[in-house]
């Protein structure tokens, strides 16, 4: 996953405490001319992690800190180093200091890994899944895919990788190799906006005729439990779901990681707010075995205004896409500007997103962690 936005807060605070890290680097490995891929070396006490998740880097350019969060493409079990891949976005801040300044033996502090785009193995599995990715959200399919390989024997993994052109394929001989060591279990099927002249795979826009012609090559493998994954640009994500649901696939069986690129601050959504939901109202936050009481003005977020009143809460994308700031509303109403990161029943569990998440009543308590 790789979020391309700036951070808004305007205090500035010195991240630390349980579930910060200050992580050595290992390698930089340049996978093609605009992505690399940085090695962390496990600290002493190993970060645990599970594959799809991603780590928060913070950074200081031009004197702001800056966090940006990256899928992690290593796979806990195969893997020794936690490593992340990077491209670079039009615009992007982080995207682009990280390659042209970051060394080998830097510090870098990243938070916990997180999220929810993961899976559970299991030996005794006999599933297929069926994932699409384009440019980098190839990222945390690499690490659900190393990992289904050795732990799953008898589950399959279909891929559809779209890029724009053959150099832009990023893990294209890690690809190659893992489809030779665990042949007829892993198909990679390679899609290009530009194809050289001698090029063997499929050329053209990611259209609904393409994903048509594409859905029908994919390999029935005779296994009844199959599971749709994906990851990449809005564009291509949409136009996935709508192949799936002309398909009746249930939605339980698709799983999606959304990524913004490029854009710098998404516009608030200024609605016309009833005059009650123009209310400053109190929220009590419990957090590291602390509670906090701050006063949330109609206009600002519960994060903003608890990182304005130096209160340290975890954070990464501030755009309800990474799930890195999430609570549970224990009581009280919150009203969320973007529900798209949390699932249905984490709505209906009470689950909510500090970062997009505005006091409807005075009695929200939100307990985070
Ligand atoms: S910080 Fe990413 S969802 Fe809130």
């Amino acid at each position: 996953m790789a979020f391309g936005l700036f951070k808004k807060s305007e205090k500035k605070q010195e991240p630390s405490g349980p579930h910060y890290h200050d992580l050595s680097v290992k390698a930089i490995v340049h996978e093609t001319k605009d992505a690399i891929s940085i090695a962390f070396e496990q600290p002493a006490t190993p970060l645990t992690y599970k594959s799809g998740q991603f780590l928060t880097l913070i950074t200081t350019i031009n004197g702001k800190e800056v966090r940006r969060a990256y899928s992690l493409c290593s796979s806990p079990i195969v893997d020794k180093d936690l490593i992340v891949g990077i491209k670079r976005v039009e615009k992007g801040l982080m995207s682009n200091w990280l390659p042209d300044n970051l060394k080998v033996g830097a510090k870098v502090k990243v938070m916990d890994p997180m999220g929810q785009f993961t899976t559970e193995f299991n030996k005794e599995n006999k599933r297929h899944l069926v994932m699409f990715a384009g440019g980098s959200g190839i990222t945390p399919m690499m690490s659900i895919i190393k990992s289904l390989l050795i732990q799953e024997p008898d589950s399959i993994c279909s891929l559809i990788y779209c890029n724009r052109d053959i150099d832009s394929i990023i893990f294209k001989d890690q690809f190659d190799k893992l489809q030779t060591t665990y042949e007829g279990r892993l198909h990679v099927i390679h899609v290009l906006d530009n194809a050289p002249m001698n090029w063997q795979g499929y050329s053209g826009l990611l259209n609904k005729e393409m994903l048509t012609k594409l859905f029908e090559r994919i390999p029935n493998w005779g296994l009844d439990n199959t599971t749709y994954l994906m990851c990449g640009p809005e564009g291509m994500m949409k136009n996935v779901d709508v192949l799936l649901a002309e398909h009746k696939i249930p939605t339980e069986k698709i799983f999606k990681e959304s990524f913004v690129t490029g854009v710098i601050d998404k516009p608030k959504k200024e609605e016309a707010a009833s005059s009650s939901e123009k209310k400053a109202r109190e929220v009590t936050i419990r957090y590291d075995g602390n509670q906090y009481k701050i006063t949330v003005e109609h206009n600002r977020t519960i994060l903003e205004t608890a990182l304005d009143k130096g209160i340290d809460l975890p954070y990464s994308c501030q755009s309800g896409l990474c799930t890195a700031c999430r609570g549970k509303a224990l009581s009280g109403q919150v009203k969320l500007d973007e529900e798209e990161g949390l699932s249905k029943s984490e709505r209906a569990e009470g689950y909510v997103l500090t970062c997009v998440g505005h006091p409807m009543t005075d009695d929200v308590v939100i307990e985070i962690g």
